[in-house]
């Protein structure tokens, strides 16, 4: 394992060398996005400044470099999560992802009566998508219950799933609780009922070693701006017999076979769902952002977090007029931080953070459902990342600590 150094990593983000109102920036928002290291801003300065031309179309020496530029970035992203490059699809991110298995899958092969299990820890893009779909096919959405613990209850999934429920979809890690769902459990279960899974890897993609083959899903969604790439850009992972079957999402150059007049045939997987000039750009930064956390190793970022967990846990724990929403046990748990201090709306938590220069998210995190069913209307959300320090993370418990106690 190589030494893992947030210091050394900080240096590659010059946005962290930032102040905000008059104070060193504390970046705690990397679930709603990650920052950028220069690493992924050069990849994307390159293309453009020396080869920037459209893909798989010309025969010139541009295209052919900006060609090999996102084959290979394919190559590269799909190895990260340990799939083939043709098992690999290009989206703008895990909402269009979601939508693409809802639209070209679940439009296809539901009907009435059918059911689609998801949970009620699930991010809207991994609920409204359903919505759509069971309003054009007449399939029922069924949410699993969490735990006591914020955990996924296996229970609630085994009591929901049966011979109705065509796809299960749920989240990996939730981007409001930090829970870490047991996602090769609940692709184990769907495939015994014969339904397909549909990962939602928003958040584990940026924080965990993801292996979507020892996952054992038929799908996994994720965004490359929350792990350290560009915004616009995302995969979705596919199994390769599904994607062959499915028809494609849009349609337009680039993902055909033949096209007459009255009648198209279409590309292989993944070219078949990718109409249109792709995000070349995005994937050039989306391939140096991989190759940035290759490099730090997935483990080390694992680890590092849970190392912020135990400090930040224990001291939020210990805060009279503070209610942590999560799991207390680190490992089952990522580095996601949503609380509420007593009397005061999460709202003016972030804005008093913030003039310490310290940046969170407050809201709903868009998980209605799941603030509903926490009795809130929202929280504040502290969320670190690899460059974020054991020091960083004691001055905003310091700094939360002064605002609680003035309450
Ligand atoms: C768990 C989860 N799912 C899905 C999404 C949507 O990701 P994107 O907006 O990149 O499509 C997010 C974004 O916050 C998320 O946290």
């Amino acid at each position: 394992m190589q030494m893992f150094d947030a210091e050394k990593i900080r240096e590659d983000f010059p946005v962290l060398e930032r102040e905000v109102n008059g104070k060193d920036l504390v970046y705690l928002d990397n679930t709603a996005t990650s920052q950028k290291p220069r690493q992924v801003m050069d990849a994307i300065s390159e293309f453009y400044e020396k080869h920037n031309a459209n893909i798989h179309r010309g025969v010139h020496a541009l295209s052919q470099e900006a060609s090999e530029m996102f084959d290979k970035g394919r190559e590269n992203v799909a190895d990260f999560i340990w799939c083939l490059p043709e098992e690999l699809i290009f989206t703008r991110g895990t909402t269009e992802s979601i939508n693409l298995v809802a639209y070209s899958w679940a439009l296809h092969n539901l009907k009435e009566g059918d059911e689609i299990i998801i949970s009620k820890m699930e991010h809207h893009s991994n609920i409204i998508p359903w919505h759509l779909i069971s309003k054009l096919t007449g399939a029922n959405v069924k949410a699993v219950e969490m735990g006591n613990d914020f955990s996924m209850s296996m229970e609630s999934l085994e009591s929901l799933i049966s011979s109705r429920t065509k796809i299960v979809a749920v989240t990996h890690f939730s981007n409001v609780l930090g829970t870490v769902t047991p996602a090769k459990d609940i692709c184990k279960l769907a495939r015994d009922y014969d339904a397909v899974s549909v990962i939602d890897g928003a958040q584990s993609a940026p924080h965990l070693p993801i292996n979507v083959k020892g996952m054992g899903c038929d799908f996994f969604a994720f965004s490359a701006h929350k792990m350290l790439g560009p915004t616009g850009i995302g995969g979705l992972y596919g199994k390769v017999e599904l994607l062959e079957e499915m028809p494609p999402f849009n349609g337009g150059g680039g993902m055909i076979a033949d096209v007459s007049f009255d009648h198209s045939t279409y590309a292989k997987p993944p070219e078949k769902f990718e109409a249109g000039t792709p995000n070349i750009a995005g994937v050039a930064g989306f391939s140096a952002a991989v190759d940035y956390l290759k490099k730090v190793g997935m483990e080390n970022v694992h680890e590092h977090e849970k190392v912020l967990n135990r400090i930040v846990i224990k001291r939020l724990n210990g805060m009279e007029k503070v209610k942590l929403y999560g799991p207390e046990n680190v490992d089952k748990r990522g580095a996601v931080y949503s609380f509420n201090a007593e009397g005061m709306n999460p709202h003016d938590v972030a804005v008093l953070l913030d003039q310490e220069g310290i940046a969170v998210r407050s809201g709903h995190h868009c998980a209605q459902p799941l603030m509903k069913e926490l009795g809130i209307e929202g929280t504040a959300r502290a969320s670190p990342y690899l460059y974020n320090t054991e020091e960083e993370v004691k001055t905003f418990l310091d700094i939360l600590e002064e605002i609680v106690s003035k309450l």
